[in-house]
């Protein structure tokens, strides 16, 4: 184990959000990712596999337009590209939520008119996370094709792990909910930034990890939620269609839906950050 496993979670977040990687929370203005909460001194609970127990980012079909020996590059762009610029990052956790240094994400996607280059490596590349975990694509948001709601390819890979393939999509697209492979689980939380777009999203693989400390406390907390206020709206429940706005509670806490959708296994409030927020 290297020595950046050694340290606590809090410690390596903070040491990342210092070093300017990750954004916090007001950045996005919407839902929290896990290395937020830690950082300020929370539990995490709202980025799904850094839960005690909950389950690694799922997996999904690669699709037909895989392609191998993708480049070593974390930007996609090139002075021609067409599209509207799309900053991908993220951290790539095991399941104690420590940092996955190395991890391989190979990225493919379609270009702004939906469409995948099987013939060159246009919009195609592969990058390592560094010792933080952390890593940054730098592409354009994704046309749409017959068939799909919008979407990016990725294959994540611990060291000497098996590969995770997935694909992550956009808050907010009208497709998302006719999609069939479409996952809430896998929504990237994501704001505008000028004329360009900042996304985020947090992978957690199926690695082995021991926790080398307990977890933080809220000590030095500022402005974080209190324990005693109760919670408002209804138990949260599958099959339900919940609207933007509307109020439930799950294991005793509020949440405040962000998006509209039908409940689904899986998409518990703390487990999908980009449909629900805690109040
Ligand atoms: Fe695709």
């Amino acid at each position: 184990m290297d020595e950046e496993n050694k340290l606590s979670r809090k410690t390596v977040l903070k040491a990342a959000l210092a070093a300017g990687v990750a954004a916090p929370v007001a950045l996005f203005g919407g839902p929290a990712l896990a290395r937020t909460s830690v950082a300020e001194g929370q539990v995490p609970e709202l980025t799904p596999a850094c839960h005690d127990g909950d389950e690694p980012t799922i997996e999904q079909t690669e699709g037909p337009y895989f392609k191998p020996n993708s480049p070593e590059r974390t930007n996609l762009v090139t002075p021609g590209t067409q599209g509207t610029r799309l900053t991908v990052t993220g951290y790539v956790f095991g399941r104690a939520c420590l940092p996955v240094n190395r991890a391989l994400l190979d990225f493919w996607q379609a270009d702004v008119n939906g469409a995948y280059d099987n013939t060159g490596y246009t919009f195609r590349g592969h990058q390592y996370t560094n010792a933080q975990g952390a890593f940054t694509l730098s592409t354009i948001v994704p046309g749409l094709y017959p068939g799909r709601t919008r979407h990016i390819h990725v294959k994540v890979q611990a060291p000497g792990r098996p590969i995770l393939t997935t694909q992550l999509y956009f808050p907010n697209e009208p497709r998302n909910n006719t999609d069939t492979i479409f996952d809430a689980r896998l929504l990237m939380t994501v704001r505008d930034n000028g004329s360009a777009k900042e996304a985020a999203f947090d992978f957690v693989l199926n690695v082995p990890q021991t926790p080398t400390s307990t977890p933080p406390t809220s000590t030095t907390t500022t402005g974080g939620p209190t324990t005693s206020q109760p919670p408002g709206g209804t138990s949260w429940a599958v099959g339900t269609s919940y609207a933007a706005g509307a109020r439930v509670t799950y294991d005793g806490r509020g949440y405040v839906c962000l998006q509209g959708h039908t409940a689904q296994p899986g998409w518990e409030p703390p487990a999908v950050p980009a449909l629900w927020r805690a109040e």
